[in-house]
């Protein structure tokens, strides 16, 4: 894949930090992306913009910002604006999950949190930067969705409502604004070998659902979005099993994922 930067601008990745982001910001510095890094973690970002200015001789700048809180997403983009930086690259990748309870035992205050980092700033900043790239004729989004956006998820409802969520969003502008010269793509990875599963990993067979790296899922996130795709789902049997889940019933999918959680964890005793 031959990567074609748009010189003068930068490449923002939200959740540079650690996995997915981490290694998407990696992959486009050897591109020789100018990069804005983004997280909570002030230590982290300084490190691994250090090491990617002296192995790629890019520019990487850290800005810190807690993407659960209303309004970050919005204060970002300002203070892109006012420092002078042009994104013309977009990884939308901050997220998490919460403890894999039924819905009603959730708590309020971390779901809302959630839904803030997973929906609510993503969709404030995928919508400035697609106006500022509309403007201009020309740039690219890159949504981190997950299967979990492809059916539904019990024990894990709101986390997979609020990837449906991005996916949904993400095929729709898509559609607008490919005219315009503004490529938008979700990457929906399956299970990713990150930090991501502090609550645990689903207890599935890995030949039947492989472990794959944040390294892989940004190769082929980055190929899709260069191709211009409005989705994609790195690894083949990830893709295969989401593609079935959609001709199937509705119901299907839900019960299979309610019984690999109530396995995993005797969450419920019936
Ligand atoms: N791993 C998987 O199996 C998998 C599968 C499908 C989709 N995904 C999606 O991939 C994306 C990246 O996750 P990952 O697997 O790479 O997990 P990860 O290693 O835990 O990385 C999550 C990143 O998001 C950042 N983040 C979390 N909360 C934040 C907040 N409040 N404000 C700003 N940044 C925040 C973290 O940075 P700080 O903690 O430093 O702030 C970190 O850089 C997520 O959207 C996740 O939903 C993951």
């Amino acid at each position: 894949m031959v990567w074609m930067r748009i010189p003068g601008g930068y490449a923002l990745v939200t959740g540079a930090s650690s996995g997915i982001g981490r290694a998407c910001a990696k992959l486009l510095a050897s591109y020789g992306e100018d990069l804005i890094l983004v997280s909570r973690d002030a230590a982290a970002l300084a490190q691994l913009a250090d090491e990617l200015q002296n192995e790629y001789s890019i520019s990487a700048r850290v800005l810190i910002s807690d993407l659960s809180v209303p309004g970050a997403a919005r204060e970002l983009h300002k203070r892109c604006h006012e420092a002078g930086y042009r994104i013309d690259t977009l990884i939308n990748n901050a997220g998490r999950g919460l403890p894999a309870v039924p819905q009603y035992a959730q708590d309020l205050d971390a779901a809302v949190s959630m839904l803030h980092l997973n929906c609510t700033n993503a969709m404030e900043l995928a919508t400035l930067c697609a106006r500022d790239m509309a403007e201009r004729g020309k740039g690219r989004i890159l949504n981190v969705a997950s299967t979990a956006a492809y059916q539904a998820m019990p024990f894990a409802a709101l986390y997979g409502a609020s990837k449906a969520f991005l996916l949904s969003l993400s095929e729709a502008m898509h559609a607008e604004m490919k005219s315009l010269g503004v490529i938008v793509t979700a990457v929906s990875p399956g299970i990713t070998d990150t930090n991501f599963f502090k609550y645990g990993k689903p207890n599935i067979p890995g030949w039947l659902y492989p472990l794959i790296t944040p390294g892989m899922v940004a190769r082929k996130a980055l190929s899709a979005l260069m191709r211009g795709r409005p989705c994609v789902i790195p690894a083949f049997r990830h893709w295969l099993i989401a593609r079935i889940a959609l001709c199937l019933p509705r119901s299907f999918m839900p019960a299979i994922m309610r019984q690999i959680e109530i396995r995993r964890k005797g969450i419920l005793k019936k």
